[in-house]
């Protein structure tokens, strides 16, 4: 009998050891066929001594043997569960450094162009203007006629703009043509806009007076790209039109946008100037570091312009203006070359 219970105690200690000794699921497998396997474990060896002990401790063996069954079955399940658990404390603490500086995300900005765009808006906003927007592929209806840009006006030179229909090009030299669809009166040919007036058409056709908009957006010209210059930038064009508007509202509204841009000791002056669509027309200027910079054309809107959408001359009068967005951020923050804009340059962008 006594060597019986040695048998299952030394059983016993040696599948403690070697289940705890199991490193991975499957050495913890290998020590469980060793030791429970159901044809050659080594329980079932040992279970088999059972039957040379003597009759009478028969009873008590039998019960050691199902104890110690039981308490191998607990020791294998315990290395299971350890095995099968994440990384132990220790481990965790180990893989973590918390004096390593953070992983760095780079978060995105909005273009310094729409940036602009947003805060030109939020301040002629702040004047009572409020926003329109018209399509960038336009007819020569809305970018010319309307206008009073006459069919022979260079502005309306197929080699200044991009056409996307070859009607106006066979009609520039030869008007008479008999496939002339592009009379000044029809506006056959089909641009990408070559400034942002055009707006001020589409909102005078479908708007009674009176009209206090701003349109900021692309306008497309065939310029060759330079520091100064690149083939689309954006525009934003403002109008207003009452019954009683005047040159002074005009340079008022001019000089309190570009004080609230640019600083409060920016002044404004006009210089004579010609637009089609204005009468009078200026170049306005501002005083900027010392010097005089030119920031866009503006001018009252031309009777023709008035009469053209439906208005009356004789009831309603107004002011127009168009400046150059990228200009205005390029002075704002000492950009010296308009290219960069667009050049997708992040480490450029970024600053902004
Ligand atoms: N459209 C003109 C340009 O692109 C700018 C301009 C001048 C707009 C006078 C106006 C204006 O509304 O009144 O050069």
């Amino acid at each position: 009998m006594s060597e019986f219970l040695t048998e299952i105690d030394a059983l016993l200690a040696a599948s403690e050891a070697a289940f705890s000794a199991a490193e991975d699921a499957e050495s913890l497998e290998a020590a469980r066929i060793d030791f429970l396997g159901a044809k050659k474990g080594r329980l079932k060896s040992v279970q088999k001594l059972l039957g040379g002990v003597p009759k009478e401790d028969k009873p008590a063996a039998g019960k050691r043997l199902n104890e110690v069954k039981g308490l191998i079955q607990a020791a294998f399940e315990a290395s299971q569960q350890r095995i099968a658990a994440p990384a132990n404390d220790a481990a965790i603490t180990e893989a973590f450094d918390p004096s390593l500086p953070g992983a760095t995300t780079r978060i995105g900005k909005l273009h310094p162009i729409t940036q602009t765009i947003e805060e030109l808006t939020d301040i002629m906003g702040r004047l009572g203007f409020s926003v329109a927007l018209g399509p960038e592929v336009e007819d020569e209806r809305h970018n010319s006629e309307a206008l009073n840009i006459s069919l022979e006006h260079p502005a309306r030179d197929p080699l200044d703009n991009f056409y996307l229909s070859t009607a106006r090009k066979n009609t520039a030299k030869n008007n008479t043509a008999p496939n002339n669809k592009n009379t000044a009166a029809s506006g056959g040919a089909t641009l990408i806009r070559s400034q942002t007036s055009t707006v001020q058409i589409r909102v005078m056709e479908n708007t009674p007076p009176p009209i206090r908009i701003i349109s900021l957006g692309r306008v497309y010209r065939t310029d060759e790209a330079d520091k100064t210059h690149y083939p689309m930038f954006h525009q934003m064009e403002g109008l207003w039109i009452d019954t009683d508007v005047t040159m002074a509202d005009l340079k008022t509204v001019l000089r309190l946008f570009a004080v609230s841009y640019l600083g409060a000791d920016v002044h404004v002056r006009f210089r004579p100037s010609f637009f089609p669509f204005t009468e009078p027309s200026v170049e306005a200027d501002y005083l900027w570091n010392g010097a005089w910079v030119e920031f866009g054309g503006a001018g009252m809107v031309d009777p023709n312009v008035l009469k053209e959408v439906g208005y009356d001359p004789e009831e309603v009068i107004g002011f127009a203006f168009g400046l150059g967005v990228e200009r205005l951020c390029m002075r704002r923050h000492n950009i010296t070359d308009i290219r960069e804009f667009y050049r997708n340059n992040v480490r450029f962008l970024h600053q902004f």
